[in-house]
């Protein structure tokens, strides 16, 4: 027995990337999931492969209609809503400096990121309070973090994830329901390639070849040696989702390689010898 077995959970944004992988592997604990996101044809390609325990509804998390009808499949077709990610997200195709930026395109991410996970919690609070359990994730980012790591908008959208996730918490911990959020580091998806104007399907279709890249790219980051991935972040939600984690709540974890914690010894090594060849020469 899986430990979702019976569980129903629905997933924002699971029409690829984390999402994605995310219901893969809530499935195959015993969960029934209902996925959402914007296009039909991904999300109808993604619950054929799940099984009978899937279901996809449109929905754009910024339209607060799209977000009830979402909830309101779980309890339609599977009975119940146990636990809710908050996943859906976009990346910021062109960082614009500060004098030049615009708007209505930090309004839009904060809408997406916060505005969207604020519906969820919103609604998936509705139907979770009567049953006096739930477990609602929120995916945050390094963003949230670190500056430098992604645009103001999207760092700015991600911290506010953070607070958003520890004041659901406390709200929603005397009536049973846990929310925490993930925050991973660099991973691999499509997000990356949309960024940059790739055609959506095709970004999520090439991603995996984006590893090496990122491998070399975090090299001076990261203390794991290796590309992260989805399924790192997907055990995690299934761990915040699970019985397991029944104490945990307003609490953000770190999915990260080690990014967060510090720079490798690598890294400093350098420096140190560049420092001691400096001491080496300097003038007596
Ligand atoms: N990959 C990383 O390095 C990384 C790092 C830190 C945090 N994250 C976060 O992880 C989450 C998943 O990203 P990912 O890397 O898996 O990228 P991804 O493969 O591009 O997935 C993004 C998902 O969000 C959906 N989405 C985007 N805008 C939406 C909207 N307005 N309404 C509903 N769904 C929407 C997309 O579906 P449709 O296109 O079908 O709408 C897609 O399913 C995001 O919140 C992202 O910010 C990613």
């Amino acid at each position: 027995m899986g430990v979702l077995a019976g569980r129903v959970a629905v997933i924002t944004g699971g029409t690829s990337g984390i999402g994605a992988r995310t219901a893969a592997v809530f499935v195959a604990a015993g969960a029934s999931v209902v996925i959402g996101g914007r296009r039909k044809d991904a999300g109808e390609a993604a619950v054929a492969e799940l099984g009978d325990r899937a279901r996809f509804t449109p929905a754009d998390v910024r339209v607060e209609s799209d977000v009830e009808a979402l909830m309101a499949t779980a309890v339609d077709e599977f009975g119940r809503l146990d636990v809710l990610v908050n996943n859906a997200g976009q990346g910021v195709s062109t960082p614009l400096p500060l004098p030049e930026a615009d708007l209505a395109a930090f309004l839009d991410t904060l809408a997406v990121h916060a505005g969207g996970m604020f519906l969820g919690i919103k609604h998936a609070a509705r139907i979770m309070i009567p049953r006096g359990s739930g477990s609602i994730i929120n995916m945050s980012s390094i963003g949230a973090h670190r500056a430098g790591w992604s645009d103001i908008s999207y760092s700015t959208a991600k911290a506010g994830v953070l607070q958003l996730t520890r004041s659901a918490a406390v709200e929603l911990g005397p009536r049973g329901i846990r929310v925490n959020s993930i925050s991973p580091g660099p991973i691999p998806t499509g997000i990356f390639a949309k960024n940059a104007g790739v055609d959506a399907d095709r970004a999520d279709r090439t991603a995996p070849l984006l590893e090496p890249l990122f491998v070399q790219a975090m090299e001076n980051h990261q203390s794991i040696g290796r590309a992260g991935r989805a399924e790192d972040v997907a055990e995690v939600a299934l761990w915040l989702a699970a019985d397991a984690s029944s104490f945990v709540t307003g609490q953000d974890i770190g999915v990260d390689g080690g990014i967060s914690a510090g720079r490798p010894l690598t890294v400093a090594a350098t420096e140190r010898r560049l420092l001691a060849e400096a001491f080496s020469s300097l003038p007596t």
